[in-house]
């Protein structure tokens, strides 16, 4: 066959009704729902995870080797149960805390439509941090005020893109953006609301790539230097720029509460002296996303409730400390939503055994769709999907790339695979399609989404002939 991967049927495709799946409303899913995340902590699997009688997993309801079977594998499965219920784990628990809130769903860690159509109907907000997200999010019909711009180097382009869409705020960076923001709303007049992200020197214990606050980062503007101080002031002197307040984002995979409580006092202690120095009061703060989740079992427990009971006593101290009304309280998670939700599953093919040294249990996909184990080192579990029962092994999934750093999983324990087994890796909803690539050509795997026993493909897997779709010399566009 010249074509392998044609095997990803485009019948399947067709025969879906896009969106035909989303029919979880707020009453569908039972008011129990959250009971699987007690305590408003993570899982490890999707909620609707199960085991069938001959030992197969299942995820909503459907089959994973069936799934496999019928559109190849690797593919990554979503589960929309647990996509809503980790919304309405963050609506639920600073509702009852605080109203004034606002949820923003980071789309960094992974957009489609489909996915924008649950965080719309769920009410949260998006996050979007590049011309291409606004985009997506825009082209699915999501409201542009209730999208909110961040970027640590956005374009004037992107910057006019956002002010022509009409976004909700602008978080702004750095003192280029401020005057890139300027010189657009001279030109084309208008006013946006912004934030200013402010970098407090906050350090978390997490790797060091996914530390944003602190003082050696590229993103925000430093309190401890002044920076943040003076571009207040430099905002204060923009027509049109309406300051809103402040944002602070600390990093990701964070499982500690102290650090975003000690964000928040720094950021109320900044506005404090800003409202003395140029009268700029704040009616919207935000201490950012981050919130870990479990990637093993062994894993701590990130808790939703206690992450929202902090940060929302946090502020009202701050405000009552300045003595101001109680501002908007924003948050931003997006690996905690769409994580927990995601499964990837693999075929195992080629198995080496290295005598007293180890196992190579050699799968169809790897760093071309999940590069976070050698970016960061990051941790995963797995389960094989087609059975159960047996006794379970130490091996070390790689994956199929041409990189002796394309390693899934480093000694996982699970039953002794073998060749055409499926491999199911838990927590792979977040920060693996966002950032996966073509390496060696791979073609991007099919997405699918589950849901009570029905599929929807959200995205197709890509074929041979899209590694040409950009290309001038086939044809694909013209060479300019
Ligand atoms: C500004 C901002 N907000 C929110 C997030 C989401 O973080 P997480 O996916 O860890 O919740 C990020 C990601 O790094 C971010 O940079």
């Amino acid at each position: 066959m010249v074509f392998p991967d044609a095997k990803m049927s485009d019948i399947d495709v067709r025969s879906f009704r896009y969106g035909s799946i989303i029919a979880a409303t707020l009453d569908t899913i039972s008011a129990g729902a959250l009971d699987a995340t007690v305590g408003g902590t993570m899982m490890l699997w999707p909620v609707t995870a199960e085991r069938d009688d001959a030992g197969r997993l299942a995820i909503g309801g459907v089959g994973v080797p069936d799934l496999a079977e019928r559109f190849g594998t690797p593919l990554y499965v979503y589960d929309e149960r647990t996509i809503r219920q980790q919304c309405r784990l963050y609506r639920e628990a600073f509702g009852g805390i605080y109203p004034n809130n606002r949820v923003v769903y980071a789309g960094k860690a992974y957009l489609a439509p489909a996915l924008i159509q649950i965080i719309k109907e769920e009410g949260l907000s998006l996050d979007v941090v590049s011309g291409g997200e606004l985009y997506v999010a825009i082209q699915s019909g999501f409201p542009a005020e209730r999208i909110t711009f961040h970027g640590n180097n956005k374009t004037p382009d992107e910057l006019r893109m956002a002010l022509d869409a009409g976004v909700g705020e602008i978080v702004i960076d750095n003192f280029y953006e401020i005057q890139v923001l300027a010189d657009l709303l001279a030109e084309h007049g208008g006013r946006v609301d912004a934030l200013l992200r402010l970098n407090p020197g906050i350090d978390t214990h997490t790797h060091d790539y996914r530390k944003t606050g602190i003082v050696d980062s590229k993103f925000g503007l430093l309190i401890e230097t002044g920076d943040a101080a003076s571009a207040v002031e430099r905002i204060t002197q923009v027509e049109g720029i309406n300051l809103r307040g402040y944002h602070i984002h600390l990093g990701s995979q964070i499982f500690e509460i102290e650090p975003y409580v000690a964000a928040v006092e720094a950021l109320f202690q900044f506005a404090g002296e800003m409202r003395d120095a140029f009268g700029v009061v704040p009616d919207q703060i935000s201490p950012g996303g981050g919130l870990g989740i479990q990637y093993e079992s062994t894993d701590p427990d990130a808790s939703v409730m206690e992450f929202a009971e902090a940060v929302a006593t946090a502020t009202k101290k701050g405000a009552e400390s300045m003595g101001i009304d109680l501002p908007e309280l924003v948050v931003e998670p997006g690996r905690s939503i769409i994580g927990p939700a995601g499964v990837a599953v693999y075929r195992v093919g080629s198995i080496k055994d290295i005598p007293g040294i180890r196992r190579y249990v050699c799968v169809d996909g790897g760093m071309a769709d999940n590069i976070r184990p050698p970016l960061y080192d990051a941790v995963y579990e797995a389960a094989i999907a087609n059975r159960s029962g047996g006794t379970e092994t130490t091996v070390t999934i790689a994956g199929k790339y041409c990189e002796s750093g394309d390693v899934l999983i480093r000694d996982a324990r699970l039953l002794e695979p073998e060749s055409g087994d499926l491999i199911a890796i838990p927590a792979s909803g977040a920060y693996c399609l966002a950032m996966a690539s073509n390496y060696n050509m791979a073609l991007r795997p099919a997405v699918v989404m589950v849901h009570d026993g029905e599929t929807m493909v959200m995205q197709r897997r890509e074929r041979y002939e899209d590694l040409l779709a950009r290309d001038a010399m086939t044809g694909g566009v013209p060479a300019r």
